[in-house]
């Protein structure tokens, strides 16, 4: 594969984790911690393999309306991995960027976040942003009226600028996991052009090979953007 076709953008809609507990008889918290346990692996493979940019879709606007329990189990993997996983990620100089509207979130995450962040600034390896309590319509929206309070008229670099992705390139190639072939308000702007893959395989079982199959296939792609 020619350094042309590695996507600098990889971007993973992180799905299946509740079926992958239930097909082990086991509590829907026990998928979303092997999901979590799946991530800094991913990462690390993914840039290993030239790639810049990974975002992680981990929690979206619409999963907030999810039942209180469902919810808690979450943010108390959060609480105990963010602290964890942001050091490694500095060790691995790796920058975190969280996207998602913060205020749907509990303080306490919201500072861990705060915290990660600042302690993986500097990482220039590669950028992992994750998306939590995050909707693609919201994040347009969110767009739209920052500009209509600027009062002027945005071009479509300027309008990409604004987004919570601002200054990240589109992901070249976005890969949903768990079998569902839809894109549940992820990236809705920012995923015009992008290339999909869809794979039955439950996020918890999406290991480095499957990632790998994910980046043979899009190097197969021929992107025209319209063009002949
Ligand atoms: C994806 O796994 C992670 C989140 C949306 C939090 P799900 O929790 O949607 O897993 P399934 O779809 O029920 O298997
Ligand atoms: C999409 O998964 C969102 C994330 C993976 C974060 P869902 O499980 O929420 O998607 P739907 O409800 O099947 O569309
Ligand atoms: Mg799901």
């Amino acid at each position: 594969m020619g350094e042309r076709d590695v996507p600098r953008h990889v971007a993973v809609i992180m799905d299946g984790n509740g079926r992958w507990a239930k097909k082990r008889l086991l509590p829907r918290g026990a998928g979303h911690r092997a999901g979590m346990n799946r991530m800094i692996g991913l990462a690390e493979h993914v840039f290993d393999r030239g790639i810049r940019y990974l975002t992680l879709f981990a929690l979206s606007t619409e999963n907030l309306s999810r039942p209180r329990e469902e919810l808690e189990g979450l943010y108390a993997l959060f609480r105990e991995y963010f602290p964890r996983n942001a050091r490694t990620l500095r060790e691995k100089g790796i920058c975190l960027r969280v996207i998602g509207d913060r205020s749907l979130l509990p303080g306490d995450v919201v500072s861990l976040i705060e915290a990660g962040e600042a302690l993986t600034a500097q990482g220039e390896r590669g950028m992992l942003l994750l998306a939590i309590g995050y909707g693609g319509r919201q994040d347009i929206l969110h767009a739209v009226n920052e500009a209509v309070r600027r009062g002027k008229e945005v071009t479509l670099e300027g309008f990409s600028a604004m987004l919570s992705t601002g200054g990240v390139p589109d992901p070249d190639l976005v890969i949903r996991t768990g079998r569902e072939l839809r894109i549940s308000n992820f990236l809705l702007w920012q995923s015009a052009y992008s290339e999909l893959y869809f794979t039955d395989v439950l996020f918890p079982d999406f290991s480095d090979r499957e990632m790998d199959k994910a980046i043979e296939a899009y190097a197969c792609r021929e992107r025209r953007f319209g063009k002949l």
